[in-house]
């Protein structure tokens, strides 16, 4: 079993929706057995609150499921727990490294860089582009798959 936990600054955005696009692609897949998938926050602005009714909006648009849940934020026992640490930008992998004390072992990856277009996924809080989160975070996970031998 593979576990993942992708990253944001509010866990109620873009990791949120790389949690429950990937486990579309798992289910459809036929992968329940094979890779876990969790996400968390760096920051502790939005912990205990659901999905951003925006990120909901762009996940219905695709026909991706997904499920009310709470932000939580990244534990120091997250780095042993998980495999990949799947971050959405480069700061988060700054805050990352502060709570998990750096990454000994080099499971903190950036999502796009699984992609042909490497670096950070804008914070669609602020650029309101949603769908353009969806498409960059299906092209990560698309690639994270094939990273991974699925
Ligand atoms: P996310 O977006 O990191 O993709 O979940 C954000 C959500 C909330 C805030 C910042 C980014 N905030 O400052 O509350």
């Amino acid at each position: 079993m593979i576990k993942i936990l992708f990253v944001c600054l509010g866990n109620i955005c873009r990791s949120p929706m790389a949690e429950f696009i990937l486990k579309d692609m798992i289910q459809k897949r036929g992968l329940e057995g094979e890779i876990e998938v969790a996400s968390a926050a760096t920051s502790w602005e939005e912990i205990g609150n659901s999905i951003y009714p925006p990120a909901k909006r762009a996940l219905i648009a695709h026909n991706v499921p997904y499920m009310e849940r709470a932000a939580t934020r990244i534990t120091k026992q997250d780095y042993a727990a998980f495999d990949r640490i799947i971050a959405m930008e480069r700061r988060n992998i700054t805050a990352i490294c502060r709570i998990t004390g750096g990454d000994p072992e080099g499971k903190i990856r950036l999502l796009l860089d699984y992609t042909d277009c490497p670096g950070d996924i804008a914070d669609p809080w602020y650029t309101g582009n949603f769908e353009l989160t969806y498409q960059q975070i299906t092209a990560g996970c698309l690639g994270l798959l094939e990273d991974l031998g699925f």
